[in-house]
Order: C-alpha cells, then structure tokens, then sequence
C-alpha cells in the first residue's frame, strides 16, 4: 500500500507534469507520439524541407506546365545548389564559371536584337500569369504567361513595382536605345547569371519561362521611346 507521503509526492509530480505539458511539452509529447519530428527541435532549414518535401501539405504530384510535377521543381539545379552553397556569394573562380555557364545557355535571334511591341511588353511585364501551380493552376493554352517584372522593378510611374531589384524607371533614356544596350538586356532577361552570378533575378529565356518574342515585347518596353517608362 502507498504511503501518503509517496502519494502526495505522485500528486506533484502528476501535475508538474500537466504544467510542463501546458507550457510546450504538448506538441512535442504529441509529435512524438505520432511518430512524427518534433518541430519545435528542427533546423528552420530542416523544417522548410520537411514540410515542402515530407508533410504532405502540398501537393507536389500536381503536373506542372512545363513538364513533370511541383515536386521536381523543388529539386535544385547545379546552379541554385552552388548558390545556396555558398549563401549567393560566389568566389571569383566559382562566379567565373557560372558567368561562362549562362552565357553557353543564351540562344540569340537572328541578326538584330529586335524590339517588339512595347504595348504588349508592358502587359507582359505587369503580368504575374504563368507557371502558378495550386489549386487554379494557369492554362497556356488560353494565354501566354507573362514576365512578372514589376514584383522586383519599378518600371513606370503610373504604379507601383517591387524594390527587390534596381529601378528600371527611364531605362531607355538613361542607357539609349544602342545595340550594345539591346543586348545587354536581352542577355538579363535571358540569363542575368551572365552579368550577376547567383543573382534573385530568374532566367527567364534559359529556363523557357518567356519566348524570344515574349523577350522582345518587354524590351521595346524599357527601351521604346513612347513607352511609359521612358516619360
Ligand atoms: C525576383 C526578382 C526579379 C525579377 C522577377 C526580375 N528582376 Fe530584373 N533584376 C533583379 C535584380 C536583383 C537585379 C540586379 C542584379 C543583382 O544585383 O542581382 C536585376 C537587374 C535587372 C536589369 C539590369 C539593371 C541595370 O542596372 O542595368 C534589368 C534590365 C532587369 N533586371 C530587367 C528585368 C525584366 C525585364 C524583368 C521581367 C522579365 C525582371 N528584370 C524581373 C531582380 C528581378
């Protein structure tokens, strides 16, 4: 038989225990129980993973449009994996060989760079349409996905662009409508790894994300001098 002091000290404890419980335990105690990690004790990095690749909260077997299913697009390419590596700041060597890497990756139209439309690049640039998975996912068939720019640039006056990137407010102006500048930027839109080695900026034609006349139509936007951005 229990003495009363051993019962009143299992009284304690039992409700010391409550009180761990109440105060965080309980997660834990449940995770565990589940057999499943406990969160509170993962790395952010493992935990991002965890729940991207592993929890089931998204549904990664959803085919995407360019080919494949979310899943494969959460794997890296040698690029990200080098970028992440190195917290996106390359060595020289390292920036030396992704520079040469994204410039192979350029395919260029034949002879001139051409400015297309700059009415239908300004839609394009404007448009966050394309690649967007979930529960509507976009149809392409219907419309041509768009370039997403002004979530990183702030591109003309009438609204407002991100700041993730510089300002590309009177681009045609401040670098002139030259050659020189038409490829320079037909080669960031493309691959801008060419010129910033592990930069934000998406490789738009390498990744066949924009068309050469998707590419086209949002440089007459910067460049055109009719164009908004240029006034
Ligand atoms: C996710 C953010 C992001 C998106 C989306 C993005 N950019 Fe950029 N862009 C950047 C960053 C950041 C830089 C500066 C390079 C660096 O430091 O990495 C840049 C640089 C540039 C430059 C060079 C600016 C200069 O000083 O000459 C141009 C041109 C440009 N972007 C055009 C575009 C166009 C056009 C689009 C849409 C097709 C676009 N960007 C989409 C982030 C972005």
């Amino acid at each position: 038989m229990m003495s009363r002091k051993t019962n009143r000290c299992a009284t304690a404890s039992a409700a010391l225990a409550s009180i761990v419980l109440i105060l965080g335990g309980y997660t834990a105690t449940h995770a565990e129980e589940a057999g499943k990690p406990d969160y509170a004790k993962m790395s952010p990095e493992a935990l991002a993973e965890h729940l991207i690749l592993e929890s089931g909260s998204f549904d990664l077997d959803q085919p995407a449009q360019e080919g494949g299913t979310a899943r494969d697009r959460m794997i890296q390419d040698n690029l990200q994996k080098l970028c992440s590596k190195v917290r996106n700041k390359p060595n020289a060597e390292q920036a030396g060989q992704i520079i040469a890497a994204a410039r192979a990756s350029i395919q260029y139209p034949e002879g001139e760079i051409p400015l297309g439309d700059w009415k239908k690049g300004g839609d394009l640039a404007w448009g966050g349409f394309g690649y967007r998975l979930a529960h509507n996912p976009d149809d392409h068939s219907t419309r041509d996905p768009s370039g997403n720019c002004y979530n990183c640039h702030a591109l003309s006056p009438q609204r407002t662009g991100g700041d993730l990137g510089p300002s590309l407010r009177g681009y045609g102006i401040i670098r002139g409508n030259t050659e020189a500048t038409r490829r320079f930027v037909y080669e960031m839109i493309y691959n801008p790894h060419a010129y910033f080695p592990c930069t934000h900026m998406p490789r738009m034609g390498a990744k066949g994300l924009l068309s050469q006349e998707a590419i086209a139509d949002i440089m007459a936007y910067l460049l055109h001098p009719e164009s908004p951005v240029n006034q």
